[in-house]
């Protein structure tokens, strides 16, 4: 018996579905023997394609990186980027808590591919644990390239805010309306 893989395809045009389908297949074949009988199959899988990096979360900032945010590399700094992605989760922050909100940490943050000057930056942030006076926000942001339309996840981090009162102390996210 021979596999021979065919070919890879993603969705279907007559596929309204959200999720997209990744389909795949292989021939199966035989060669003719004195006591076989010849065949070819061609096999098809058919498989959700949970697995596609898209970005995770809601808009939650957009704008177009400029040449007075460039390092002396002419790509954009890393600081420029961050900012963006702690004023985008804060407003997802303080969406969440309805009150005021201040950032207590930034983690893992990591600058897989440089952004350029014109590309649109964008930041999507979800919600991913509600403490008592904190949240926990993880951000990814995506460009997609000047000229080209090329889009990327560039950078991910997780920033944690707290939910503060008007002296500026810790008070629940889950709160009675004022
Ligand atoms: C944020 C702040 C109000 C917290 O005050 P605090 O007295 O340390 O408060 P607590 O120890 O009660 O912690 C409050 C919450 O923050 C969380 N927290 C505190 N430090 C944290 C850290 N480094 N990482 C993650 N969570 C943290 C606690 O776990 C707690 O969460 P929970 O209530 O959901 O369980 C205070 O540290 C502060 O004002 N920091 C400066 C914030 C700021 O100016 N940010 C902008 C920087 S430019």
């Amino acid at each position: 018996m021979h596999v021979d893989p065919v070919g890879e395809a993603v969705g279907f045009p007559w596929d309204d579905n959200v999720v997209p389908y990744r389909f795949s297949s292989f021939v199966l074949s035989s060669h003719w023997e004195a006591n076989s009988f010849p065949y070819k199959l061609v096999v098809l899988f058919f498989a959700p394609m949970d697995d596609v990096d898209q970005p995770k979360g809601e808009l939650v900032i957009q704008t177009i990186a400029m040449p007075k945010d460039t390092n002396p590399n002419g790509d954009i700094f890393g600081g420029w980027l961050m900012s963006q992605m702690d004023l985008g989760s804060g407003i997802l922050a303080t969406k969440t808590a309805n009150a005021r909100v201040v950032t207590v940490a930034m983690e893992g943050m990591s600058f897989l591919h440089p952004v350029r000057v014109g590309d649109t930056v964008a930041c999507y942030a979800r919600v991913e644990r509600i403490g008592r006076t904190s949240m926990t926000i993880p951000v990814e942001v995506w460009v997609t390239r000047y000229m080209t339309g090329e889009q990327l996840r560039v950078t991910h981090g997780v920033f944690t805010y707290v939910a503060v009162d008007h002296a500026g102390k810790p008070m629940p996210v889950k709160h009675e309306p004022a």
